[in-house]
């Protein structure tokens, strides 16, 4: 049995030790894709594979197609937009994820662009501390969570809006639950995005929500570019100067809304969110245990097309 690990952002050559043995002492071969360039290069080593672990590499019909012998893809990490659902179905294949083994690594990032915001982009002018400060998390997953526990140590005052998640899981973590999404923005003055991109989320926030945020909020998105819509927070920063917008993903209007409003957004140049060596390792080792669980006795706990 053949196991690909396909990443275009690679992992920490340490992570990638711990997959190898885990595969290894399973009796099984690591094919290692690493920085590819041209998706063809993909669709030539998919093609003799049993197993493949990604990150944010696209897998849809065209991979599956040419992954002939393909029976599992785990994603390690948190989101699988990236993965085509319906067609690893139609292809009897597998696709799971790694639920909550990176989520500590893009928290603590959102704290990273919280304090560069709150303190001007660090450009020597008096900014502001995030003490006592509203934070509002949209949607209370992993990474929510985490973001709550790191909240509490700044001494912020957090609620978060989830309705897939109980009040109760909330109210224990010193979370206040709140039950409708313009409620979240407009009593917080920070609020972290953290709702995965469906067709539901997709363009979800936008002027109307942005400009509800009070005096000097920050929106911080350390999850998807696609929840945006990006003419109405372009908008949102024209008409509410005191309004900022960092990302953990730059937006397809980066350029523009770079240009339009300095020193009021942010982008890194790359998703990074994820990527530390602990991250990294979390993720993969985990996703190289899921992978031969699958091969070898058929386990498929985290599969997220059933
Ligand atoms: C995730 O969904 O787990 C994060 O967005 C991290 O993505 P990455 O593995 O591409 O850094």
């Amino acid at each position: 049995m053949k196991v690909l690990v396909a990443t275009e952002k690679p992992f920490a050559a340490v992570a990638v030790d711990g997959i190898r043995q885990v595969i290894e002492e399973a009796g099984y071969t690591l094919d290692l894709l690493e920085k590819y360039t041209d998706r063809s290069q993909l669709l030539t080593a998919v093609a003799d594979a049993d197993g493949l672990i990604i990150r944010s590499d696209v897998v849809d019909a065209e991979v599956l197609d040419a992954a002939k012998n393909l029976k599992i893809v785990v994603r390690a990490g948190a989101g699988y937009d990236n993965v085509d659902l319906a067609a690893a179905t139609a292809h009897g294949v597998c696709v799971e994820n790694t639920p909550g083994q990176n989520s500590n690594a893009v928290a603590e990032l959102v704290f990273g662009m919280a304090v560069m915001a709150f303190r001007n982009m660090y450009n020597g002018t008096s900014g502001a501390e995030l003490k006592d400060k509203t934070l509002g998390i949209h949607a209370f997953g992993q990474v929510g969570r985490n973001v709550a526990r790191i909240a509490r140590g700044f001494g912020m005052d957090v609620s978060a809006l989830d309705p897939y998640c109980p009040d109760s899981v909330m109210e224990e973590a010193d979370v206040k639950p709140v039950h409708s999404v313009e409620e979240l923005y407009r009593d917080n003055r920070v609020v972290s995005l953290h709702i995965p991109a469906t067709p539901e989320t997709r363009k979800s926030v936008g002027y109307h929500l942005i400009t509800l945020l009070p005096k000097g909020g920050l929106l911080i998105n350390t999850a998807r570019k696609e929840v945006i819509d990006e003419e109405g927070l372009a908008k949102a920063l024209r008409e509410r100067p005191d309004i900022k917008y960092v990302a953990d993903i730059r937006p397809d209007s980066a350029d523009a809304l770079l240009a339009e409003f300095p020193g009021r957004v942010f982008f890194t140049p790359k998703k990074m969110g994820a990527q530390t060596s602990e991250a990294n390792i979390n993720a993969g080792i985990a996703a190289a245990h899921q992978v031969v669980a699958f091969l070898r006795d058929g386990i498929n706990r985290f599969q997220v097309n059933k």
